[in-house]
């Protein structure tokens, strides 16, 4: 029933000829490909390329961030209305890597989310822990929040299209894999926030990806994991031959 999504995050690499150059090479390789849903999130200066090269094929472009508003004086911000103009239906919220550097906030995620509902965008939500707060006991804890936080006054009709991303920070290019059954366990936790906030219909039809770490040679375990329903692959995604290994996982 929640259609499988296998998307690449390319964060900071790959120029537009280079982005083309991957799909060039990728997309005979996955062109038979209906079982999961297919997306690439290239920087913005590729974002409008990558869109354009992936017309009438299985593979979408997905942007990495965006604004709130429609325009206004916000320098080096992207509107939804400007994603929507080129093309673009998917939208990255709230990684890690933009809490983390450019001090995204989950009040932020949230104005964002329901910008991307309105404007009829698919919302991909990044949530995960710190090692620290694994350590400390505080996965449950701070899941929860980051869920509840995003999904302020955010209504079941409006949460639809919802898509989560659980991307422990600990794995993210670190090359340590949360097991099938660790990831499993936080997507319950995941699932059970989202049933609190916008019911449980809500929380069976979202899909949950995992993310962090993910290879050709782990990919198939996890999606083993009735909880998950797909994957965030960043550096793996890099690669044509090794992105489309992930995305034929048995
Ligand atoms: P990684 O990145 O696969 O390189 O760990 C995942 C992500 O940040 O989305």
């Amino acid at each position: 029933m929640r259609k499988p999504i296998i998307a690449g995050n390319w964060k900071m690499y790959k120029t537009p000829k280079e982005s083309l150059a991957f799909l060039d090479a990728f997309l005979p390789l996955v062109e038979d490909h209906t079982r999961d849903e297919i997306l690439v999130c290239p920087t913005m200066s590729s974002l409008g390329y990558v869109l354009e090269a992936t017309i009438g094929t299985n593979v979408r472009g997905c942007a990495q961030n965006m604004h709130w508003l429609n325009e206004g004086p916000y320098t080096g911000q992207t509107s939804p209305t400007m994603l929507v103009s080129i093309g673009c239906r998917h939208v990255l919220l709230g990684h890690s890597e933009q809490r983390l550097y450019f001090n995204e906030t989950y009040e932020r995620v949230n104005l964002k989310l329901k910008a991307a509902i309105n404007h009829g965008i698919t919302p991909i939500v990044c949530v995960g822990e710190l090692l620290a707060e694994r350590e400390d006991m505080k996965t449950e804890e701070t899941l929860r929040s980051q869920v509840r936080a995003a999904l302020r006054n955010i209504s079941a009709n409006e949460a639809r299209r919802l898509v989560i991303a659980y991307e422990p920070i600990w794995a993210i290019g670190t090359g340590s894999t949360a097991s099938p059954e660790v990831a499993a366990e936080a997507h319950k936790i995941i699932r059970h926030e989202i049933s609190h906030c916008c019911g449980e219909q809500t929380a069976e039809n979202t899909r949950i990806l995992y993310g962090g770490s993910v290879k050709p040679e782990n990919i198939s375990a996890l999606m083993q994991q009735a909880q998950i329903d797909g994957a965030l692959v960043g550096g793996a995604s890099l690669v044509p031959t090794t992105f489309a290994n992930i995305v034929h996982y048995v």
